[in-house]
């Protein structure tokens, strides 16, 4: 993958951000997945006036490909118009680590800075479905 011409999925976490709706903190996230189907699937964050029940871009565009029956990620590409590069919260990454365990993440922002990293780098000793079924099996 490393040889991957991530140009389009930049664009479409571009055209995220411009899509976000954010007219409470006027911080316009954008990201996009890119499926091994070769799809890609963009998202924005989206707010609310109940302000906890706002979405982030990386869980929109994540959702919307498993929406559309993707399983399989292959990148994901988050940008923010902040001096140091994207920093996913701690929900998207725990989001990120079982939608996407596989995948390639890519931190940009809009002056042009990327970074690549991976989902286990992102949040490491994680929680995940291995403890629920350890759990289960001491009854
Ligand atoms: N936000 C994201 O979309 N992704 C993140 O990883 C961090 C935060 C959004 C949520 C909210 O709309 C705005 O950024 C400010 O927190």
């Amino acid at each position: 993958m490393e040889q991957y011409d991530y140009t389009e999925l930049i664009r479409a976490a571009q055209t995220g951000q411009e899509r976000a709706y954010a007219p409470y903190s006027r911080f316009a996230v954008g990201a996009a997945v890119l499926t091994a189907s070769g799809h890609i699937f963009p998202g924005c964050n989206i707010e609310n006036a109940a302000y906890p029940v706002t979405m982030c871009a990386e869980r929109v565009a994540l959702f919307s490909a498993y929406a559309a029956g993707e399983r399989e990620i292959v990148a994901i590409a988050v940008i923010t118009a902040t001096d140091a590069v994207a920093s996913p919260c701690g929900a998207c990454r725990q989001v990120i680590l079982e939608l996407a365990p596989r995948s390639i993440v890519l931190l940009l922002n809009t002056r042009g800075d990327q970074q690549i990293t991976t989902p286990q780098e992102l949040l490491p000793a994680a929680f995940g479905a291995s403890q629920l079924s350890e759990a289960k099996e001491r009854g």
